[in-house]
């Protein structure tokens, strides 16, 4: 019998940890295709415990490609509204009508497709393979790129991450083992708090906690956020907010945005949401598109 490897080791521990004890979320429940694109859109920059509540009604009312393309954007702002960076949801809306154009409704499989549609990186696109359509491709987020750096005790680029990840899916368990992967790094690999006592991998890890963290450096950690309070996103959002019910005038879209003190920045940010085509301005008020 040839060696067991270190990554098989790593592979077997893993699904051990976290094959029978998954979070249980809705999208892990479905292999729809569309359904998973848009969970995985929406999990790109919120938490989970925000997405939670949005994902359900969101596949609800627009539970196909066709709905979605369909439908005026402000509709789906409307019920993306809590999720943040709405840009995302002008994607998705552009999204659906390239799946429905060019796709005859129905979400693509192949690599190429998928990275073509907007708003769709490497991961989206990977995730959507694997766990719609079942590819044994690896799929690296935040966290997997944690998990990989530090097994490795090396900071890694996007390429060598792909490709590590793709070496070690295992044919036969693909989606498991994305899904553990990622609940690991959620879990117990954490940026902040790894748990390297106890840990299931901790025997093929080289860096058991030790020394700089190799995960800070590698491509697609998670940086500091900035801060919030005061920021142009947070005067976005409230601007998205002040018009769900309806039009609104600009001065009061500006108050809503507290910005009544410098409209000249109100103004500003209001025509960058305009350009984005994410509000319509007409005859002094201001509209979902
Ligand atoms: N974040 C991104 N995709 C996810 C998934 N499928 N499960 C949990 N968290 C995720």
């Amino acid at each position: 019998m040839g060696r067991v490897s270190r990554y098989d080791t790593f592979v077997v521990s893993l699904l051990k940890w976290g094959a029978s004890d998954l979070r249980d979320l809705p999208w892990r429940h479905t292999r729809n295709p569309w359904h998973i694109l848009v969970s995985e859109v929406m999990l790109q920059q919120t938490s989970v415990e925000r997405v939670l509540p949005k994902f359900e009604a969101f596949i609800e009312r627009f539970n196909t490609p066709h709905a979605l393309a369909d439908a005026a954007l402000g509709d789906a702002l409307v019920l993306w509204s809590g999720l943040g960076y709405p840009r995302r949801c002008r994607h998705l809306h552009r999204s659906a009508q390239v799946i429905v154009a060019e796709h005859g409704g129905e979400v693509p499989s192949d690599l190429e497709s998928l990275l073509a549609l907007p708003g769709i990186g490497q991961y989206t696109a990977r995730a959507v393979q694997c766990f719609a359509h079942g590819a044994v491709v690896g799929v690296v987020d935040t966290n997997v790129s944690r998990v990989f750096s530090r097994l490795e005790g090396t900071s890694m680029s996007a390429k060598e991450l792909q490709h590590f990840a793709d070496r070690v899916v295992p044919i036969d368990a693909a989606w498991e083992w994305n899904q553990v992967l990622m609940d690991f790094g959620a879990r117990h690999c954490t940026a902040r708090s790894p748990q390297c006592d106890g840990c299931p991998v901790g025997n093929v890890c080289r860096w058991k906690g030790r020394g700089e963290d190799p995960a800070v450096n590698s491509a697609g950690a998670s940086k500091p956020q900035a801060k919030f309070s005061g920021s142009d996103r947070q005067a976005r959002g409230a601007a998205m907010r002040a018009v769900i019910k309806g039009s609104v005038l600009v001065a009061d879209v500006i108050e809503a945005m507290q910005l009544s003190h410098d409209p000249d920045r109100g103004e500003r940010l209001l025509q960058d949401l305009i350009q984005e085509g994410l509000l319509v301005t007409a005859n002094g008020r201001v509209s979902l598109p």
